[in-house]
């Protein structure tokens, strides 16, 4: 069985990659994953705060964190936050495994932080995960000026370093299609297919808000299936799915929608660094169970180029779903 592929221009085992979460903060569980057949990692983020000095406001998320999310932050985060610890853990990991490293760099506008994309590839990360975590919630914001930022961070960064770049996106963009494809012709190597917003909730008794951190169920690969496939054969970068990945049977759909690579955060710290092999175990026998021999024999076949009715993907499908529906 052939689960190699190419993601970011890198060489991959399987599909399998570790999304940037908690458990990438110790070499340990990264070597771990490793064992347990991840075919890549990529690092928690680093936040433009941590590297403008703004160290405070990441303990105040941290502590403001809710119950389920802080549970996953080591105690000692704050201490290994920080661009140089974070240089560091680059370094640790490089030398601790043989899968590749990716960064995460998370920012929202351009100053001089993206030089430190540089110090990211010095200390040996394989690509960049660039991550702008951006709310428009200024109201008199255009969506092109918001879509300008996205662009000029990628160039920053583009200009600044030689490993490839990914972009990490959110779906909310009035096109998204076309984003990907301007970010796609200034040279982001590859889309990573979504980032997780964090919505706040109301605690009712006590009138304030909830920050907190649900982990994701099988049901959020729809979007990001969605968009894959409309994306798959018309971009120039990688794809990589990101949400809602339980169980291998995810894996395996979004292989079919055209994924280069499957992340995977929720499920690992759900179950421990151990499911990684309990996935990739259960991706050989999904494709076994239909005489697949590769990944590269199914990737992309259910994609909106490649299926006979792409109206499966469209509105068309919509109203059909709709019509259908029960009528009480
Ligand atoms: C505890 C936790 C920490 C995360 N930290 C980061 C982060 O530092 N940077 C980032 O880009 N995404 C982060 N994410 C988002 C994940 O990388 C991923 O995109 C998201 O959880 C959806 O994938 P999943 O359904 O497999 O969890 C985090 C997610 C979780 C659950």
């Amino acid at each position: 069985m052939d689960l190699k592929t190419k993601y970011l221009g890198l060489d991959l085992v399987n599909p399998l990659i570790v999304s940037a979460c908690t458990l990438g903060h110790t070499v340990d569980n990264i070597r771990r994953l490793e064992d347990n057949g991840a075919a890549a990692v990529v690092l928690p983020s680093i936040f433009q705060e941590e590297i403008e000095g703004h160290i405070d406001d990441i303990d105040d998320i941290l502590a403001e964190s809710g119950a389920e999310a802080a549970s996953y932050f080591p105690p000692s985060i704050a201490d290994r936050s920080g661009p140089q610890n974070y240089l560091e853990l680059i370094r640790k990991a490089r030398a601790a495994v043989d899968i590749p490293v990716i960064a995460s760099l998370n920012g929202v506008s351009l100053t001089g932080w993206t030089d430190y994309a540089r110090q990211i590839e010095q200390a040996g990360a394989q690509a960049i995960e660039l991550n702008v975590y951006y709310l428009p919630t200024d109201l008199s914001l255009t969506g092109t000026e918001v879509e300008h930022r996205y662009l000029e961070i990628l160039e920053a960064v583009k200009k600044t370093v030689k490993i490839p770049v990914a972009m990490k996106l959110s779906p909310y963009f009035s096109s998204l299609g076309d984003v990907v494809r301007k970010l796609d012709a200034a040279g982001a190597d590859g889309f990573v297919l979504f980032n997780r917003f964090y919505q706040p909730d109301i605690d009712l008794e006590e009138l304030t808000l909830q920050r907190d951190l649900n982990l994701s169920h099988r049901g959020e690969i729809r979007l990001p299936l969605l968009w894959l496939g409309a994306l798959s054969g018309h971009v120039k970068g990688s794809l990589a799915a990101s949400s809602g990945v339980q169980t291998a049977k995810e894996v395996v759909k979004y292989l079919y929608v055209g994924a280069d690579a499957v992340m995977t955060a929720s499920a690992l710290i759900r179950h421990g660094v151990g499911y990684m092999k309990t996935l990739l175990d259960g991706l050989r026998v999904e494709l076994e169970q239909r005489e697949i021999d590769s990944v590269a024999a199914i990737r992309g076949k259910m994609s909106r180029r490649a299926v006979g009715d792409p109206t499966a993907f469209d509105r068309a499908n919509y109203i059909k779903i709709l019509h259908g529906a029960p009528r009480g």
